[in-house]
């Protein structure tokens, strides 16, 4: 098997001056990628701003041998994103591989969590992730090569108790992931998903400690540079990851039940009826596309 490497490619990874991103822009700088270090440098919660983190990380992938710039743009607006892109460009010529990083958390129960609080965690994982992706999918799609990688989380894909926003946000870079997936199929441009459970200031006081020493970031980055290599070809693809568990996670549709020809109304008693059917998972399939769950129709269309 040949060894994964990334020379002559340029990536993009977002919120790389901490935790995951700062290991796999470490990684993709010793496998001969040239690396374009976005952070922000906030606070977990997203507040405040320094270059630091970024140029702490670049200064590493040097040091080991490796080429990489630093960019401090927040990837939560359009024009931020696109700066991320343009530095890539700039530097480097081009962008083969993005990983959408880039979070913060700002965790409350439904009932007390605040517009702010909603909007801000909203705006930096998804609206962050479709800012850099528009200008890199561009680029990509000129070259005819891309690799993109998203992150969402457990808590999107099964639900987590305080976190209404960042449940929804996660879940809502699968969404993205999909629409990107199929958007760049004829141009090789390969999305997938990632949902790590992994040690960081993110997790410090969510995990128990015994845990969070076990859980290091350095069990993702392995999935990270497959699924961001040439040797990768599968995408729309979701997968649970923590200390050297891998698993593809998917979202699948139950044969169900047929009730009715097409044409008569249908009870609420009827559904009633066939509940056992409609919620049966053991027959199932996963779609490709929209289009696909019309072939369970049948002959009522
Ligand atoms: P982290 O807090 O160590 O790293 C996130 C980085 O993103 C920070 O360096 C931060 O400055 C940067 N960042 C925040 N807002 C930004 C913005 N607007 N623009 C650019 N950079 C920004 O956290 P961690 O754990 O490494 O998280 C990485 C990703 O993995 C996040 O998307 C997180 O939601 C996700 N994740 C992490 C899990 C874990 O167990 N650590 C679990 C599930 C998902």
């Amino acid at each position: 098997m040949a060894d994964i490497r990334f020379d002559g490619r340029v990536a993009i990874v977002t919120g790389a001056g901490a935790g995951l991103g700062k290991a796999y822009a470490l990684e993709l700088g010793k496998r001969g990628a040239k690396v374009v270090v976005n952070d922000l440098g906030g606070a977990r919660d997203g507040s405040g701003a320094s270059t630091s983190a970024a140029d702490q990380v670049v200064e590493e992938i040097k040091k080991n041998g490796g080429q990489a710039v630093a960019n401090y743009d927040s990837v939560a607006t359009k024009i931020g994103g696109e700066n991320i892109v343009k530095s890539a460009v700039d530097n480097f010529g081009k962008v083969d591989i993005l990983i959408n990083n880039a979070g913060i958390l700002r965790d409350k129960s439904i009932l007390k969590m605040e517009e702010a609080e909603w909007d801000i965690v909203i705006a930096v994982h998804l609206k962050g992730a479709f800012c850099v992706t528009q200008p890199a999918f561009a680029v990509m799609k000129q070259n005819g090569f891309g690799r993109i990688v998203n992150t969402t989380s457990g808590a999107g894909l099964y639900g987590n108790f305080g976190q209404a926003n960042y449940c929804s946000a996660k879940m809502g870079l699968v969404g993205l992931m999909n629409n990107v997936a199929i958007e760049g199929a004829k141009y090789n441009i390969k999305c997938n998903t990632i949902a790590p459970v992994a040690a960081s200031r993110l997790t410090e006081d969510i995990l128990p400690p015994d845990m969070f020493k076990k859980l290091k970031p350095e069990f993702i980055v392995p999935l990270v540079m497959y699924l961001s290599s040439e040797a990768n070809q599968d995408t729309k693809m979701i997968f649970n990851c923590a200390a050297g568990w891998y698993s593809r996670a998917e979202i699948i549709c139950a044969k169900g039940a047929t009730i009715g020809d097409g044409n008569r109304p249908i009870s609420a008693e009827e559904i009633q009826q066939n509940w056992a059917k409609i919620t049966d998972l053991s027959d199932n399939k996963v779609l490709t596309n929209l289009g696909e769950s019309f072939g369970f129709l049948g002959n009522l269309i």
